[in-house]
């Protein structure tokens, strides 16, 4: 075959409708009942349609929903932590039955894809907020998320008709199969994923550059789908990441690239997601960090390394590459870690987010050992616009 590492579950998924067929359904469609997504829903389809959850054709039906909270596997077996759900009101949903066809359409009321409602069951919300979260805290974004869906899920195969058109970051939004392409054309063999939804840091950049030193090169895979309000605005993030490839990275061995999908916050269970979602794309392996889509308190600094003994690795298939706390330490001289770093932390240049914001928030560049001068100053600009975490 083509050589790079296989998608989840041996095939990469593909329900963009073309042609004739979708000139079809598109025309069926408008007779159709009509479910409105949601923005995480409408970024779902999209990754569904692409390939990017592999092997997902569409919403989950029941006996995957509660597979995927009690074993963390699809009922297939294949490993799967994150639900992938369409939720409605109880009212909209006794207006049509399993087994009909309905179509999705987005917020303006334009459909977007057609879906068989094969399901119609209820969402446990309770449960799921335990089992993927952790927590039954509504304080934590993605259960406040969870709690504020429909009551009803329908599962079902979903069609695309029209995919979403973005008007941002046009250049990196590249499909699985076109990273997957992009990889064959330079040749590389073992490629290294990153998930962010943060501005690039230096310690950031050390994981980054530790991992390229022992693969053939980097995908820095920005999530770009929602994400919870005090977060950095991803238009302001792309200029960072752009910023720091141009002064920093050899441009030869980078792929900047984004992720549609939402943030879940999981922690753990979202680091496994993260990565299955990187080897579609065609990663060989995936950065995981400290308190990797953590969020607040929820999760231990290294749950997201445990989970991953949890599995099978030849069924995860993408080679996780374990990064501990890392920072700049002045005895060392250099970026360092907890692993490699013999000093105590009063020679570590650490800063809260806070401490950050407020730096920024005053024009004030945080030291170069934590921050490139050259992203701090698109920071600071934005930060005269508004007020972002970072
Ligand atoms: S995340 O929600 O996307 O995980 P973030 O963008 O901050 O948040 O992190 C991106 C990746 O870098 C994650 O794998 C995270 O664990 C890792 N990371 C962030 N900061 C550090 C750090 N100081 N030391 C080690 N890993 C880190």
């Amino acid at each position: 075959m083509e050589g790079l590492i296989e998608p989840h579950g041996g095939k990469l998924v593909s329900r963009v409708l073309e042609g004739k067929e979708r000139e079809e359904v598109d025309r069926r469609s408008r007779g159709l009942k009509k479910i409105r997504l949601s923005d995480r829903e409408v970024s779902d389809i999209e990754m569904i349609g692409i390939g990017a959850l592999s092997p997902i054709e569409g919403f989950m039906c029941k006996d995957d929903y509660h597979s995927v909270m009690d074993t963390m596997t699809l009922k297939n077996g294949l490993p799967w932590t994150i639900p992938i759900t369409l939720s409605t009101s109880a009212e909209t949903a006794k207006t049509f039955k399993e087994g009909e066809e309905i179509a999705l359409t987005d917020k303006n009321g334009e459909i977007l894809a057609v879906m068989l409602a094969e399901e119609i069951f209820s969402h446990d919300k309770e449960k799921e907020a335990i089992q993927v979260y952790g927590t039954r805290e509504d304080k934590h974004p993605g259960v406040k998320k969870v709690y504020e869906m429909g009551d009803i899920l329908v599962g079902g195969t979903v069609s695309i008709l029209k995919r979403v058109e973005h008007a941002d970051f046009r250049e990196e939004r590249l499909d699985p199969r076109e990273t997957r392409a992009l990889f064959r054309e330079k040749g590389w063999k073992r490629v290294v994923g990153f998930q962010t939804r943060n501005p690039i840091h230096r310690a950031h950049e050390y994981i980054q550059k530790c991992a390229l030193e022992t693969v053939d090169g980097l995908m820095i895979h920005p999530l770009v789908g929602e994400t919870k309000g005090d977060d950095i605005p991803a238009s302001i993030r792309m200029r960072c990441y752009k910023a720091l490839i141009d002064n920093y990275y050899p441009k030869d061995r980078v792929v900047l690239a984004v992720n549609p999908a939402a943030m879940r916050y999981a922690g753990p269970k979202e680091a496994i997601f993260h990565a299955l979602i990187r080897k579609n794309y065609g990663c060989t392996h995936f950065i995981v960090g400290r308190d990797h889509a953590g969020v607040g308190g929820y999760y231990g600094t290294f749950d997201a390394h445990y989970i991953f003994d949890e599995f099978d690795r030849m069924a995860i298939g993408i080679t996780p590459m374990f990064f501990d706390y890392t920072f700049y330490c002045k005895k060392c001289a250099g970026m360092a870690s907890f692993k490699s770093c013999p000093h105590d932390s009063t020679h570590h240049i650490t800063l809260s987010g806070s401490k950050v914001r407020e730096m920024l928030r005053n024009g004030a560049c945080p030291p170069p050992e934590f921050s490139r001068p050259e992203v701090a100053q698109i920071l600071i600009e934005a930060m005269k616009v508004q007020a972002p975490q970072v």
